[in-house]
């Protein structure tokens, strides 16, 4: 009784949140910081519209000099560069891709993912996902987008598995994500056989420093069993 009441209330109060953002709808994002305290008021609802987020975030235009800050590369793979963590909503994270880097193919535990590019172009293969029989199954290509600056893309588990690449040999690409609820593990897929793997992931560097090594939960891991999604 007292979990449906809960319910009927949080549901009330995204009601009148939503009516009141509709009759004051937020100003278009002008900046990073705009972006980051709108998500903010958008994401206290508990019921997200997938289609305002996009919206919102494809009203940004990319300024190198809002983000530079957190565009920190590695020459070996990608870095996830942790933004804001959204009052405990949301992790807004800056991915750098170096040029023809990727990420592995994988799933988004049971959250909303956002990616917004911010420079370059990104392209993302999309997979579906592998029987639940043990057998070794190649997996199956489902679609293929590209995306250029300012651009905005959503997936979610049930849209399937995806992979990201800055297939690039010449330009560097940057992307902003946003994780909602934030997670910190992940499971990876082997393209060839589909197998998976539970990985965590981790921060290259919190708040525009550069995280050190060993004093985070990085230090647990083995390098290999972490991932950068
Ligand atoms: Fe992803």
């Amino acid at each position: 009784m007292a979990e449906v009441d809960l319910e009927q209330r949080g549901n009330s109060i995204d009601e009148m949140l939503k009516k009141k953002r509709d009759q004051n709808p937020l100003p278009d994002p002008e900046t990073l910081d705009d972006l980051v305290q709108g998500l903010k008021i958008i994401f206290q609802d508990n019921e997200i519209n997938v289609e305002e987020v996009n919206e919102y975030m494809s009203k940004y235009k990319s300024n190198p000099r809002e983000w530079y800050k957190y565009a920190k590369f590695d020459h070996h793979r990608y870095t996830r560069n942790l933004v804001d963590q959204g009052n405990g909503k949301f992790n807004l994270i800056v991915l750098c891709w170096g040029e023809g880097q990727g990420s592995g193919i994988h799933s988004h535990s049971d959250s909303h993912c956002f990616m917004k590019v911010l420079d370059g172009r990104l392209d993302e293969t999309m997979y579906a996902w592998p029987s639940d029989s043990e057998d070794e199954r190649e997996l199956q290509k489902t679609d293929t987008h590209a995306y250029e600056t300012d651009g905005v893309a959503y997936i979610n588990d049930s849209m399937g598995l995806h992979r990201v690449e800055n297939t690039s040999h010449t330009n560097t690409a940057v992307s902003l994500h946003l994780y909602s609820p934030p997670f910190d593990m992940v499971e990876c897929f082997d393209q060839r056989t589909g197998h998976r793997k539970k990985v965590r992931v981790t921060f290259y560097s919190k708040f525009g420093k550069r995280t050190p090594f060993g004093c985070t939960s990085v230090e647990t891991l083995e390098p290999e069993k972490s991932e950068n999604n």
